[in-house]
């Protein structure tokens, strides 16, 4: 049986990505890895697995929808139904929004919504608290404020450094976000 396509996007290290691909019960195909930052060690990764790739600078286009667009028209050749948001570091526009509706989903490393934006694991760590986590959601046209899907808690130590914190939140991530997708795309 085909399983449903999707994609994802990511600019970072592809560490959830990878997680993704290494998961052999994970129910859809990733067939397209959408990047923004030409270079970002992600895409040698999307290589190595033989998945095509579409890596662009925004730069390049006059605007997000023009950049969206192309996106759209991409993943719609690929015959992608379903985006998976990973260390992709923009806000998506209605382009991407209203083509994809219901069915776009980021990774975000806090207990949001405390900590939305960049550098979440070192805001927790410097603001004190005993306790963040990961949060994977739907998107919206916000800064990490779509609907929340789940949330798995992770304490933090006396002798955390932000270092060792933000490995514990990677391997938390690492099983969440697969696990997730296995729900959402089963119902
Ligand atoms: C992850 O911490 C994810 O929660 C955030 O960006 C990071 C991407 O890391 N949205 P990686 O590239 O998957 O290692």
């Amino acid at each position: 049986m085909n399983k449903v396509k999707a994609a994802v996007f990511a600019s970072g290290t592809g560490s959830n990505f990878q997680a993704m691909m290494e998961d052999p019960a994970l129910p859809c195909d990733i067939v397209r890895l959408v990047c923004d930052k030409p270079g970002a060690p992600v895409i040698g990764k999307a290589e190595n697995y033989g998945l095509n790739t579409f890596v662009f600078s925004a730069n390049d286009y006059e605007n997000k929808a023009t950049y969206e667009q192309e996106i759209v028209d991409v993943l719609r050749q690929d015959g992608i139904e379903w985006i998976f948001l990973a260390g992709y570091m923009r806000l998506l526009g209605e382009t991407l929004l209203n083509q994809f509706e219901g069915k776009i989903v980021n990774i975000h490393p806090s207990l949001l919504p405390a900590f939305p934006g960049k550098d979440a694991v070192g805001q927790a760590y410097r603001a004190g608290v005993k306790v963040t986590g990961v949060t994977v959601h739907f998107v919206d046209e916000g800064m990490d404020t779509g609907p929340i899907i789940a949330q798995e808690a992770v304490r933090i130590y006396e002798n955390d450094t932000v270092d060792s914190l933000h490995r514990r939140i990677q391997e938390v991530e690492h099983r969440l976000y697969p696990n997730v997708i296995k729900e959402l795309l089963q119902k």
